[in-house]
Order: C-alpha cells, then sequence, then structure tokens
C-alpha cells in the first residue's frame, strides 16, 4: 500500500501548531501522524519511518522537566540516517541536545520576522535571498553543533536554521507550517525531498488503507456505530460498511434535538447512497428531555447527552448481542478538533468545550474505532466525495452531537425546541433560497433565554428572541461571520418574527472564532 509504506512521524512537545506540521506533511503528499515525544525506539522500528519532525513546545530546554528526545530515538535515527526536522523548540533541543549552545533570548520573539537562508539549496531549495517567516520563541540557538553549519539567520537569531547534509539533521527556529510564512510549504517539501520519501498519500489510498486496517482489526467482529447522518459518522459508515459490510449496525439516534430534516435524511441517503445492512432508529427522544429536564449549564448538557447517548448504545448491543452476536466495538465520527477542543489532544491545550463523542463515560464495554481521528473537516470531506457519497452529504453543514440543546439556551423543553426547528427551518430556506450554501460553513439560529417587549398587531408581546449564527470557515478552529447582503438578513428576520410563534425579535450575531465559538453554548 502506497500511503503507509513511508511515513514521516512528527513527534509533540506541545506546540500549539504541531498537529499543522502533520496536516501539511500529508498535504505535500506524504502519510503523516503525531506521537509524543516519549516515543518509544521500538514503536518508531516497527514503522516504515523515511523522516522525524520535532515540533514546536512552550518550554524551555533548561527548564527543570523540560521534554526531551530520548537519547535512544536520536541515536537510532542518527545511526540509521533518517532525516530530522526540529521546529522551534525542536530546533532548540536537536541543537543543544548534538552539542551546540541555547540561551535565553532577551525577550520573546513573536509575529513576523525576515530570514536569510544562507545557501539556497538542500533544506531552503527555491528560496529568496530575504523571506518573511513566523516566530515563537523566547530561547535562541547560539552555536551550531559541531559538524552542523549555519543555514540562515535573523536579526535576533544568529542561528536561525542549521543542519548538515551528513546526518540530514535540521533545525529551524521559525514555524514553516503556518500560513504567515510563505516559504514554510517550499522548506517541508524540501525536507520531504530530503527524506525520499514518495509522495502518494491521497485520499484514496487512505480509504484503501483504513478499510484493511479496519478489516484486520474487527475480522469477524460485530461493530455498532452512533451514525447521526452528519458528515464524520456517515463518512465513518461508508467506510465501515466497505470494510466489514454485514457486521456493521449503524444505530441513529432520535434524541428529540434533531432538526426537522434530520431523520429522513438519514433514512433516505443509508437507504440508497450508502446500503448500509442494518440501520436501526432508536427513538429516545423522551429519555433525552427528561435526562435535560431544567438543565441550564452548557457543560452540563454535554455530559449528560453524552452518557445517555452511552446507555442508549449499550442497551442496543445488548439486545443485538442476543440477536446477532455480541458486539465489540463501538465506531464514532471523532475528527481532530474535536479532540483539541475537549483537550484531549495533549496536556498544554486548554479546554473549550467537551465533544459529546469525546467525552465518553469511564467503564464503557466497547473498544472506540475512530477511523478519522486524524484528520479535520475538509479532509473528511475529500474522503467522502472518494468514497462517491452524494455531495448532498459531503457537502452538508455540520451538526453538534448535543444537537438543538446547545443551540436552546437555557432551559431545553419541547416547546422551546420547536420553537427552535422551526426557525432553523426558516434559515436553511432563506440561505438556500440567495443561493450562499457554498460559501457558508454553519449557519443556524439559536433561542436566547431571554425575553424583550414588542408590538404586533397593536398589541404588546414579551417573547423570547432569536440569534442567527453564520460564519465562514475552513477547519471549524476559527471561523468569520458572514457579511451577510442586507435584504437577505432582514427578510429571514422578518420571516423568524411573523412565522415562530413565542419570538419577537431577531439578532444576528456578529462575533468571529476566536474570541467566541461557533456554537453559543
Ligand atoms: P465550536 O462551537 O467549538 O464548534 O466553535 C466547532 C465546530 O464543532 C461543532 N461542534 C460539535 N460537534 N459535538 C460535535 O460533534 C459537539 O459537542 C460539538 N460542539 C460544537 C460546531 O458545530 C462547529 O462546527
Amino acid at each position: 500500500m502506497a500511503t503507509k509504506d513511508e511515513v514521516v512521524v512528527v513527534l509533540d512537545f506541545g506546540g500549539q501548531y504541531c498537529h499543522l506540521i502533520a496536516r501539511r506533511l500529508r498535504e505535500l503528499g506524504v502519510y503523516s501522524f503525531i506521537l509524543p515525544y516519549t516515543v518509544k525506539v521500538k514503536r518508531l522500528k516497527e514503522l516504515p519511518i523515511k523522516g522525524i519532525v520535532l515540533s514546536g513546545g512552550p518550554s524551555s530546554v533548561y527548564e527543570k522537566g523540560a521534554p526531551k528526545l530520548p537519547k535512544a530515538v536520536l541515536s537510532y535515527a542518527l545511526e540509521e540516517g533518517i532525516p530530522m526536522l526540529g521546529i522551534c523548540y525542536g530546533h532548540q533541543l536537536l541543537a543543544k541536545m548534538l552539542g551546540g549552545t541555547v540561551e535565553s533570548g532577551k525577550e520573546r520573539e513573536y509575529g513576523r520576522a525576515t530570514f536569510y537562508p544562507r545557501r539556497r539549496t538542500g533544506l531552503f531549495e527555491g528560496l529568496w535571498e530575504e523571506e518573511t517567516v513566523w516566530m515563537s520563541h523566547g530561547d535562541l540557538v547560539k552555536d551550531p553543533p559541531e559538524g552542523y553549519e549555519v543555514l540562515g539567520t535573523t536579526s535576533t537569531c544568529p542561528v536561525a536554521a542549521f543542519g548538515s547534509e551528513d546526518s540530514h539533521v535540521y533545525g529551524i527556529q521559525f514555524h514553516p507550517e503556518v500560513a504567515h510564512t510563505p516559504c514554510g510549504r517550499k522548506v517541508l517539501g524540501n525536507f520531504l525531498d530530503i527524506t525520499g520519501a514518495a509522495r502518494t498519500w491521497s485520499m484514496a489510498p487512505f480509504v484503501e488503507e483504513t478499510v484493511a486496517r479496519i478489516k484486520k482489526e474487527v475480522g469477524k467482529k460485530r461493530v455498532l456505530l452512533g451514525l447521526s447522518g452528519g458528515v464524520d459518522s456517515s463518512v465513518v459508515a461508508a467506510l465501515l460498511h466497505k470494510a466489514i459490510g454485514s457486521s456493521l449496525h449503524c444505530v441513529f439516534v432520535d434524541n428529540g434535538l434533531l432538526r426537522d430534516n434530520d431523520r429522513p435524511f438519514v433514512e433516505d441517503i443509508f437507504s440508497k447512497n450508502v446500503p448500509v445492512k442494518n440501520l436501526h432508529i432508536v427513538d429516545a427522544s423522551e429519555r433525552f428531555l427528561t435526562a435535560l429536564k431544567g438543565v441550564t449549564d452548557p457543560e452540563e448538557k454535554r455530559r449528560i447527552i453524552g452518557h445517555t447517548f452511552i446507555d442508549v448504545f449499550e442497551e442496543k448491543a445488548k439486545i443485538l448481542d442476543k440477536k446477532v452476536g455480541r458486539i465489540e466495538f463501538l465506531a464514532q465520527g471523532t475528527i481532530y478538533p474535536d479532540r483539541v477542543e475537549s483537550a484531549s489532544t495533549s496536556k498544554h491545550s486548554a479546554k473549550i468545550k467537551s465533544h459529546h463523542n469525546v467525552a465518553l463515560p469511564e467503564g464503557m464495554r466497547f473498544s472506540l474505532i475512530e477511523p478519522l481521528a486524524e484528520l479535520y473537516k475538509d479532509e473528511v470531506r475529500a474522503i467522502g466525495a472518494t468514497l462517491g457519497l452524494p455531495r448532498e452529504l459531503v457537502d452538508r453543514q455540520p451538526f453538534p452531537g448535543p444537537g438543538l440543546a446547545v443551540r436552546c439556551l437555557g432551559k431545553v423543553t419541547r416547546e422551546r425546541l420547536d420553537t427552535l426547528r422551526l426557525a432553523d427551518r426558516i434559515v436553511r430556506e432563506e440561505v438556500a433560497a440567495a443561493g450562499i450554501t457554498k460559501e457558508l460553513w454553519q449557519y443556524f439560529p439559536a433561542l436566547l433565554p431571554v425575553r424583550t417587549v414588542g408590538v404586533m398587531g397593536d398589541a404588546r408581546t414579551y417573547n423570547e428572541a432569536i440569534a442567527i449564527r453564520c460564519v465562514q470557515s475552513i477547519d471549524a478552529m476559527t471561523a468569520n461571520v458572514y457579511p451577510f447582503d442586507w435584504d437577505v438578513l432582514r427578510a429571514m428576520a422578518a420571516r423568524i418574527v411573523n412565522e415562530v410563534k413565542g419570538v419577537n425579535r431577531v439578532f444576528y450575531d456578529i462575533t468571529d472564532k476566536p474570541p467566541a465559538t461557533i456554537e453559543m453554548e
């Protein structure tokens, strides 16, 4: 298989852009993923490894307890001639471990800098004499290790890059993985050329590779998949369907927190386009709404919903155990951003919100299968397209696992959900009528738990308000508010106030992410 014949691993030293490095390498055609910096040589030896990247990180190499590359890993890479590239903290760490000197910079350097490559060959092939790069560091390398050349400087860093064409070990102080370093792609591409890894990674081999791995892992055992009808779980359904056919049991839970078209959409697509053999619809709306009664705290809503989902899956599994044989695995459409924002990737990242499929209860009976856990949404969409899933599914706007509960701010009641559902339909219809769906990442209303005074048909109203959220994004990590055409927005607001009982005012949320998140809870 082309993809994983050759891999370049990224060792995670806690840097916020670590995952972006792996993503960039994949974009450049080489399979890449992240491993903790504490990785054992044994694990590396099992991999068809062509190169190692050391990520950035918040520590200082002289700090007590600062993360270090295990000596055995360094020796192994040097002995085997495996090319290494240290970025930022990784650069300083390699310099220090190989005998160079690192010292504390006078002040932290954060932002754009001009980089002067000394040679425009090898790692810096194709660069200009001056390149804008993105820096974020306190310490800096003062002297390169013996036997290593200074490959570039900036006004503050005498050794902004060092390396050796004999050992193929390189360090760069700047971040090539971020968009603010325009030559970054070239530098990473040059490093891949140095590793000699074949540029064969693409979504098609990923599909084959993943299907083969699932087949091997699952064998004749059975898998239950929580299928929501969103892009991620649908792509997992298609992958599993390809891998294990009728051993896959898809469970669509109607939790009472869905939009009005969610259930028919799933029933339709998964009977026609992805004809999974076993689609089970479980109506658990009463149960979810009872569990959520009176709850207003967003994290508590997520916890309750996550646990209720697992309870429902476990009960369904028990029924299936008797009918078709024991269900061993639970598959989920978790993707990388779900994990970052739920802080399960590294102890350094902050918890933003517990995406329900990450916050699983302890002691769950299933083993987990999450084939998309390393990918971003746009990569998942590309896989969906490769699998031949219909565009209406692949291009579907994301919908959170906890559904309308996190858009029904405050108490979640049937009545408020119905109000929100109707407003949601109107927003979708108006966006579709304006022909702008392709420009948008998400567009939805949220019901606010505030009442304001209005006047309708000469009478006073004292009703709740709807906030419309409409954003553009590439990967949901950041998002921009959509600059609506005023007439479209006004028409949408007018329809909501006229058609949705109990709503007398509409707001448009004009906050980007960050500082806001996309969902309001
Ligand atoms: P936020 O609100 O964190 O959302 O900016 C980023 C993206 O993730 C979706 N989202 C969720 N998806 N379970 C999910 O599966 C969740 O609990 C959840 N919360 C937010 C959100 O719709 C957006 O696309």
